[in-house]
């Protein structure tokens, strides 16, 4: 049986008769150093009502190209995706701080680009928080976007959106170049105001390097259990793929619960054992 019942004054998820307070953005900062933070990806509302209690922060990350649309890469991502799934997972959640994913093309222009466009996902989805991907080169529009009140997540290392340039989804900083280029990032996006910032496929070394060096928390994806937190995308750690990163852990096997169970209705189905006496109406009397 659900528990959720659906607040409709507030339009937030009610799960429980005395709802968590949500998280802020200077809470989150507060937890640098201290208990690991917890960041996953949801997409709808339905898994930002599971997920949240567990989480301090929800990601809706633009890697829903992938996970949720079946895209080659999360360059095809638009604003009206990530602002009807942010709003949805808003919608799920009432104690994560929602952040979301700034789209490829939404933000690179101009740092006034990157208002009008993380301005609008705030209006749109009622999330606290955007991120969006690169390091030194990011530096001036996260600086503009915290000036003008929009808490900003950053994204360096293995950046998808950087796919065509980087040549593919390879950890990162292998050669001493390279590593120290993504700790020069870190600390230009952590120095520009960033509240976060995620750390993908980076060798373990800079990763823990990075937590050091900056102020802000570092949340790690194949990144470092020394970050000062974590995320996952939630398809892949619930087992939704055969495939996934070496640094994904499968919590579960939802793809053999879910071909099972479909292959039970399929059978009941088939030999009418479905719908059964109590999934149909009779007239009284
Ligand atoms: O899009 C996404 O899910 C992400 C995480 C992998 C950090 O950016």
């Amino acid at each position: 049986m659900s528990t959720y019942m659906l607040d409709t004054a507030t339009s937030r998820a009610n799960p429980t008769p005395a709802p968590m307070k949500r998280l802020t953005v200077p809470k989150i900062q507060a937890m640098k150093g201290g208990e690991p933070i917890v960041m996953l990806t949801a997409y709808t509302m339905r898994m930002a009502q599971l997920l949240d209690q567990h989480c301090d922060m929800l990601l809706v990350g633009d890697s829903l190209a992938q996970v949720i649309y079946g895209l080659p890469s999360t360059v095809p991502v638009t604003l009206d995706m990530m602002c009807a799934h942010g709003a949805a997972v808003v919608r799920g959640s009432w104690h994560s701080v929602v952040v979301i994913d700034m789209p490829f093309g939404s933000y690179e222009a101009s740092p006034e680009q990157a208002f009008e466009s993380a301005a609008r996902i705030l209006k749109e989805t009622g999330a606290a928080a955007v991120k969006l991907e690169g390091g030194e080169a990011m530096a001036e529009t996260v600086a503009f976007l915290v000036k003008r009140g929009i808490p900003v997540v950053g994204h360096v290392g293995l950046t998808p959106q950087a796919v065509n340039a980087l040549g593919g989804y390879g950890a990162r900083g292998k050669s001493e170049a390279e590593a120290a280029k993504i700790l020069a990032d870190a600390k230009a996006v952590a120095d520009a105001g960033a509240f976060a910032i995620v750390l993908e496929g980076v060798m373990e070394e800079i990763a823990i390097q990075a937590t050091r060096a900056i102020s802000c928390p570092t949340i790690g994806i194949g990144a470092s259990a020394q970050c000062d937190g974590q995320v996952l995308v939630i398809d892949d750690m619930l087992g939704m793929f055969e495939q996934t990163a070496r640094f994904v852990k499968k919590y579960d096997d939802f793809a053999q619960h879910v071909t099972d169970a479909a292959a039970a209705y399929a059978a009941e189905v088939r030999s009418r054992a479905f719908p059964g006496e109590g999934h149909i109406y009779r007239a009284r009397g």
